[in-house]
């Protein structure tokens, strides 16, 4: 009796001084007028971010990915059975909604197809041959952890694709695996340059002597931040990390928001030619597109210099690309969709008869079979994905992906929530979504009537309409590309 009293008293003392602390503060009107009580506003918004996604959403609310495409990659990554009972529950009717052509008579055979070969860089001394149709897009060790990049490197050896490095450099982790490796080349030149942050002939001479690199891809902006850099907050700096870009430690590592010497589509095109001929690699560049109209003056200049000089590839992000950091209004609002800039930069390169000289790499959300085949239809040769393979080893969409907190080890360096993440474990996974992707491009291709999804055309899909009806991708951009892509 007397220890409850004790507890009693102690109690009320406590409330009474946050009481008197509530309704002095100016900070937060809601403390001043509703005192006490107001401070489960702050808990259950806190704790609302974990829940909602467990609790609340429908399958297919929530974003950046709903729950239906994320378990489908969790299930696929796992091996799992990714059949579903009873009926979709995909709105059909939606503006924008996607559907695919089936024919009354489909390839026979369910079975993952053969993907054949793609050179890319013919012109290159050592061009790139690969069978990878679904690929790893860009995360710098920095923006990930050590056993995540482990995880990436040996998961895409076993699935057979490759794995670009993103901008923080070429690490140890990301050789490891013994996977392909695209070296990309930030505007920072983390890990190309030298000592007063200049691009470094002999860093790229150096990197291209790795066998398993396999092209270069100069980094122009990605969807989540055209016109800015990248951004690693000095938190995820670690030594290690800085010692491959070569920067310092526990400081914010911030890229320039362009390559100080690139501003035109003459000076991209010097560069690209510069690396190519240091490292002897098919080399591209990564770009967001807003404007279209810039591709013509790019694709004029390419001509006028012959097709050898071509960039070997573009890697087109769409606006809603994903980062380890970005400010709101530029991950909101910046840049066109994948939608959008993919046929635009297929369309163009078709126009100039560049389109079989340049393949495209088209990343922005496509973590699904379908997703991926509605790319290949539409006109793209690769597609790359980085959140998809977030959620393959184990991502739960925490959106922490900047605080050095990351619940499951993949965007964090605190070694007790790296330790998680077992890189033996999720490389299965990452080698099982990339199957899991094929399969069921595979399925969808042989629905539509060829016999694998590179064969697919822009004939195979159609979009739904403002009048509630679908019109066929051929229709909707029906100009220049037309059954022309193959
Ligand atoms: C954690 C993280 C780090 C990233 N780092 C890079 C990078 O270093 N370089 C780059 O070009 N893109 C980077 N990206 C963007 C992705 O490569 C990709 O273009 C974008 O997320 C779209 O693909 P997705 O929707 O499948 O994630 C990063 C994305 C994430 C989620």
């Amino acid at each position: 009796m007397y220890t409850i009293s004790i507890v009693l008293v102690i109690g009320l003392v406590f409330l009474a001084v946050v009481y008197i602390r509530d309704i002095k503060q100016k900070e937060h009107a809601i403390l001043r007028n509703f005192p006490i009580i107001g401070h489960g506003r702050y808990f259950f918004e806190f704790i609302g971010v974990f829940l909602r996604q467990y609790w609340f959403s429908q399958d297919r609310d929530e974003l950046p990915f709903n729950r239906a495409e994320r378990s489908w990659v969790y299930k696929a990554a796992k091996g799992q059975d990714a059949m579903v009972g009873f009926g979709s529950t995909r709105d059909l009717r939606p503006v924008g909604t996607v559907l695919f052509v089936d024919t009354p008579f489909p390839v026979l055979g369910e079975d993952a197809c053969e993907i054949r070969p793609i050179i890319i860089g013919p012109y290159c001394k050592h061009p790139y041959e690969t069978h990878s149709l679904f690929n790893i897009s860009a995360m710098s060790y920095g923006s990930i952890s050590k056993n995540a990049v482990l995880a990436l490197s040996h998961g895409a050896k076993m699935g057979g694709c490759w794995l670009n490095t993103g901008e923080g450099g070429v690490s140890p982790y990301h050789l490891e695996g013994g996977c392909d490796l695209v070296a990309q080349i930030g505007t920072a030149k983390y890990g190309f340059c030298d000592s007063n942050g200049k691009l470094s002939d002999e860093a790229i001479r150096g990197t291209a002597l790795y066998p398993q690199i396999k092209m270069f891809e100069l980094k122009l902006s990605q969807g989540a931040k055209p016109g800015k850099g990248g951004i690693l907050p000095g938190i995820k700096v670690t030594p290690e990390v800085a010692a491959i870009r070569f920067i310092k430690a526990h400081q914010d590592s911030i890229s320039p928001n362009r390559h100080p010497e690139i501003s035109n589509v003459s000076e991209l095109l010097d560069m690209i030619e510069h690396i190519r001929r240091l490292s002897g690699k098919p080399t591209g560049f990564k770009t967001v597109l807003g404007d279209a109209d810039w591709l013509n003056e790019l694709c004029q200049e390419i001509l006028k210099r012959g097709i050898e000089r071509a960039p070997d590839f573009i890697t087109i992000d769409g606006a809603e690309g994903g980062t380890g950091a970005a400010p709101l209004s530029l991950i909101d609002y910046m840049g066109l969709p994948i939608a959008e800039s993919l046929p635009a930069l297929v369309d163009a390169l078709v126009e100039y008869g560049l389109r079989d000289r340049i393949k495209i790499i088209a990343s922005g959300k496509l973590i699904t079979p379908a997703e991926v085949v509605w790319a290949l239809c539409v006109g793209a040769d690769f597609v790359a994905s980085a959140r998809g393979f977030a959620f393959s080893i184990g991502c739960i969409q925490a959106l922490q992906c900047h605080t050095n907190r990351c619940p499951t080890g993949i965007t964090t360096h605190e070694p007790h929530l790296m330790q998680g993440l077992d890189p033996a474990n999720k490389a299965i996974r990452v080698a099982n979504y990339v199957k899991g992707i094929l399969y069921e491009a595979g399925v969808i291709s042989h629905s539509c009537g060829v016999k694998e999804p590179r064969e697919l055309t822009r004939k195979h899909a159609r979009i739904m309409t403002e009048r509630g009806v679908s019109i066929s991708l051929s229709k909707l951009y029906p100009d220049k590309v037309f059954g022309s892509k193959k």
